[in-house]
């Protein structure tokens, strides 16, 4: 097989928890002109049903299924809809998170924590579980998980350390869970990303020019990420290109952790 052949989906089929916009929605993108069809999974039908309408351009079959996937009861009802109405699923991104909440951990309440936590890390194993769990008796799969430097590092200056800690968890949860599926042909590998001008943080920042300013003065590279600079590393992890590559987390930040 060709160097570029082995990127290639064609006859897979990937499914993307958020993927109806920002990261997920470039990440999605890229693994669909590569070939493969999607499942979609958000909370607004009418941004999904938004994307379904751009990717469809791709010419692949593409499905959503709106879903909130930060409540542990409607996450594993809405996998085990995935896999029985759109299964068998090759790839799974386990996208969505966020930090949402940026209190300092003296106030935060415990309600509050445990929220973050099961957005970003309970909605992790769930889907795993049941999505990834289907691929072991098809012996191919590739689960990529969507951390964040800040499982890495704290980001200085703001409050809301379960997401730190979720995302750290979410780090570690990839390296175990690949050690034990590593000779059962599925992957698990996680991606941290460093700041992308995802649209929340372009509005964010139109409001306040001057963090955007310290943002990129925090960053060697100068610049925050585009979404679509996120998609090749998706495609690598999503492919066969990536077949001796398990329990990693890659770094894609501009060089932000560098200093
Ligand atoms: N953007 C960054 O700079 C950055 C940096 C580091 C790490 N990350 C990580 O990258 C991932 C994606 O970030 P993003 O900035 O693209 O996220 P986002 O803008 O918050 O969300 C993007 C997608 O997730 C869906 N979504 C959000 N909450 C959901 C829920 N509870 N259930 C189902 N779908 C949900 C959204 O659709 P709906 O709103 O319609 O549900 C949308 O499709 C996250 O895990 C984040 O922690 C992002």
């Amino acid at each position: 097989m060709s160097i570029l052949d082995q990127f290639r989906l064609e006859g897979r089929r990937a499914c993307i928890t958020g993927g109806s916009r920002g990261l997920g929605l470039a990440v999605s993108r890229g693994l669909a002109e590569a070939g493969a069809d999607l499942v979609l999974i958000g909370r607004e039908p009418e941004a999904l049903a938004t994307a379904k309408e751009e990717l469809s351009a791709t010419g692949r079959r593409i499905d959503i299924l709106p879903a909130d996937v930060g409540d542990p009861g409607s996450s594993e009802a809405a996998a085990r809809r995935v896999l029985s109405e759109f299964g068998p699923i090759d790839i799974l991104v386990n996208n969505v998170g966020g930090r949402r909440i940026p209190t300092p951990t003296e106030e935060l309440e415990l309600s509050d924590w445990q929220r973050i936590i099961d957005l970003n890390l309970t909605s992790c194993f769930l889907w795993s579980k049941l999505l990834g769990g289907a691929m072991l008796p098809r012996g191919w799969g590739r689960i990529i998980n969507i951390a964040s430097i800040s499982g890495l590092i704290a980001t200085r200056g703001i409050g809301g350390r379960s997401y730190e800690t979720s995302k750290a968890a979410m780090i570690q949860f990839t390296r175990a869970l690949a050690a034990d599926w590593a000779d059962r042909g599925v992957t698990v590998n996680a991606i941290a990303p460093g700041g992308f001008l995802t649209d929340p943080n372009v509005r964010w920042f139109s409001e306040r020019p001057e963090l955007r300013t310290t943002m990129e003065s925090m960053v060697p590279m100068g610049r925050l990420g585009q979404p679509h600079e996120l998609a090749g590393l998706a495609l690598y992890l999503a492919s066969d290109a990536s077949s001796y590559m398990t329990g990693s987390t890659l770094v894609i930040d501009g060089g932000y952790t560098l200093w």
